[in-house]
Parts: structure tokens; sequence; C-alpha cells
């Protein structure tokens, strides 16, 4: 009697983003202007039972993994409460993408709940840059918390969105941390989430010119098989005790075995990233419903969903302006 999650495409659905806030302590220039975006009352955030609630449901309809985004997951209190429930579901996949501001107070309660997968944002290992791209000078303490998260043993993954004029060079000091360390370092074209609404008309460093250039400089590249439901081509380096892998975000090469769900902070669901939020279950779950109402409306959700992230962007009404701080990434 449990319906499982799959779409008009085909594609099971296996892997839900939870953003659990849209606050954050840094203001990244690909996310967020320089001042902020207007936060939403607390009242207007979905609760943590709520998101529990949810999560429970679509993990008995198929989910497998939940990844917990923001904003900045550890800016919200109760976190690690809600973390705590999530450990209670059976088989479910716990993950964190994190800016590591503040994770570094957390790692043995992280591990006590068999949170393993952490994602960090580390666009730059220059100080001076990440400062830059951050806006905020925290680049000790996410450095520190890098190598505090690989010493205890976490599987980490650095995501590093590539700019022109702001931190090319680290596709190589990047790479190269990845000799030295077992992490995977994932290179990401930029996407016009930033919420400004002002977009480049062409990406520069698209996901063939990062390769070039992780290529030019380390020429051993080897390509892993490419696995169904990831967002990253992944390669080895001889020699190399991490790997490097290219995130095609803009131009949306791995659509076709996407498996995701999102729940944005104000808890609109989303079918792909590049759609306009399709349904606000906050709403929905607040009008009452009960638990198999819900399965059937997100079973309805997911049957008109987008092949793509291009079909989606073309079906929106007006342009990007979000953030990413409210989407989630
Ligand atoms: P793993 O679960 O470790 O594979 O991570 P992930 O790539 O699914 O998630 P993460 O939060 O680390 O995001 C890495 C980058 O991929 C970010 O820039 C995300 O915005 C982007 N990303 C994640 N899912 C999608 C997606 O469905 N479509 C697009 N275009 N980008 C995505
Ligand atoms: N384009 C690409 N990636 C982005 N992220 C945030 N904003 C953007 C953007 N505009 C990434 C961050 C974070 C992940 C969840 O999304 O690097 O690690
Ligand atoms: Fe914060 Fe992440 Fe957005 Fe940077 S990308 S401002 S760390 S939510």
């Amino acid at each position: 009697d449990n319906p499982q999650l799959f779409d008009n495409h085909g594609r099971e659905l296996s892997y839900l983003r939870l953003a659990v806030t849209d606050r954050c302590n840094l203001r990244c220039t690909y996310c967020m202007p320089a001042e902020g975006i207007n936060y939403m009352p607390e009242r207007e955030l979905l609760s943590w039972g709520e998101m529990f609630r949810l999560t429970r449901i679509m993990h008995e309809m198929g989910i497998k993994k939940v990844r917990i985004t923001g904003g900045e997951p550890f800016v919200r209190n109760g976190l690690l409460d809600f973390l705590t429930d999530l450990a209670s579901l059976k088989d479910l996949e716990i993950c964190l993408t994190t800016n590591g501001v503040f994770v570094g107070d957390y790692l043995e309660s992280l591990q006590k709940l068999g949170v393993r997968h952490i994602n960090l944002s580390l666009d730059s290992l220059d100080r001076d840059r990440f400062n830059q791209i951050t806006r905020r000078d925290d680049f000790q303490k996410v450095y520190d918390n890098l190598l505090r998260l690989i010493q205890a043993g976490f599987q980490v993954k650095i995501n590093a969105v590539v700019m022109q004029g702001k931190n090319e060079e680290d596709i190589i000091t990047l790479t190269e941390f990845a000799r030295e360390h077992p992490v995977s370092v994932r290179f990401i074209e930029e996407m016009p989430f930033n919420g400004s609404g002002l977009v480049e008309e062409t990406l520069f460093w698209d996901h063939i010119r990062i390769l070039d250039r992780i290529k030019s400089a380390f020429p051993g590249l080897q390509a892993r098989p490419f696995l169904y439901g990831e967002t990253a081509h992944t390669y080895d380096l001889p020699g190399f005790k991490g790997n490097v892998g290219v995130i095609a975000a803009f131009s949306r090469t791995f659509c076709g075995t996407c498996n995701r769900i999102r729940l944005t902070a104000k808890g609109q669901v989303k079918t792909c990233l590049y759609d306009d939020g399709v349904f606000d279950l906050k709403a929905y779950l607040r009008s009452g419903v009960s638990d198999e109402e819900l399965k059937k409306q997100l079973l309805t959700l997911f049957n008109k969903r987008p092949l793509d992230g291009f079909e989606a962007e073309n079906k929106r009404i007006g342009v990007i302006t979000e953030s990413m701080t409210t989407i989630g990434g």
C-alpha cells in the first residue's frame, strides 16, 4: 500500500533534497546579493516536525537518501534533534551540504548519528579569493573544519563553483589538494541563481573548459563510469588519494538520470532545480491532510515532471530571480 515514486519519464525518485532554512552566515556572490535577501519569518518555513513527517512519508515511497541543505543548515536551531529523528528511519542515508563554518562543533554528534557524507562548499584555497567570493572572513575556520572532517573519516566532497576572474587558479590548487587528501573535489558550472535576476549571456567556465584546464595540468586523468543519479563526472588521477569531478549544472548534461525531489525552505516542491516551484506543500500539509492524501498528491506532481532542466526553465513564469539560499541547491 505504499506507492513508489516514479515520474512520467520512468525515472525512479530516490533522493530528497531538503532546504531547512533560507538563512546563511556567508554571502557568496553566486548565491546572494551583498545585502542579503529578505529572510522569511520562522512560521513561513516548514517546521522540523513538518519536515520529519514529509521525509518519513517520502521514505515510505522510496526515498533512500536525504540531503540537508539551506541556506546554511547549521544556522537553524534544532538541526541536531531533527537529524536524530531522521536517523530513526531505517536505511535512509543522511547527507549534508554545508559551508563548513560551524560544522566543526558537531563532528562527534554527526558521527554518532551515522551521518557520513558531507559536501562542503569551498571555492578557493586562497584566503583573499575566498573572502571576495563569500564576502566574509571565515577561510581559516572552513579550512580547519575541512581537515578535521577528513581526519575524522567523513566522506567529504568539496564543491567549488568556477568563476572567471574570481577563482580559476583554484582549479589547479584544489585538484592538488586531492593528491594528498581522500576527498572528491567537484568543480561546478555557475548557475543563474544569485538572487539578482541578472544573468551573464554566456558561461565561460563550462564543463568542457574546466575539464580541459584540469587535463592540461594533470594529463593522467582517467574517467570513471558515470553513475545513475549523479551530478558529477568523476576522474581518478594516478597517485592521488582523492579524485576530481565536474558538475555541468548549467549545461545540464545529467538530467536523463535525475532522481531528485526538492523541498524548498518555505515548503515548495520542485520537480527540477530550474522549475518555478510546482506545489505549495506547506499549505497543503497545514490544511490537515492525511498521509494517504499526501502520498496521492506527491504522485500527481511527479507525473508532470519536465524531461530536463531546459524544459523546466522554458515553462517558468518570468526569468530566474531566485537565490540559491532559498532553493537549497
Ligand atoms: P552527491 O549527493 O554527493 O552526489 O551531491 P550532489 O551533487 O547531489 O549535491 P550538492 O549539494 O553537493 O550539490 C553540488 C552541485 O550540484 C550544486 O551546485 C548543486 O546546485 C548542483 N546540483 C545538485 N542537484 C542538481 C540538479 O538536479 N540539477 C542541477 N542542474 N544541478 C544540481
Ligand atoms: N551555481 C552553481 N552552484 C551553486 N551553489 C550555490 N549557488 C550556486 C550557483 N549559482 C552550490 C554551492 C553549494 C551547493 C549546494 O550549491 O557550491 O555547495
Ligand atoms: Fe551561504 Fe551556501 Fe549561499 Fe554561500 S552558497 S551564501 S554558503 S547558502
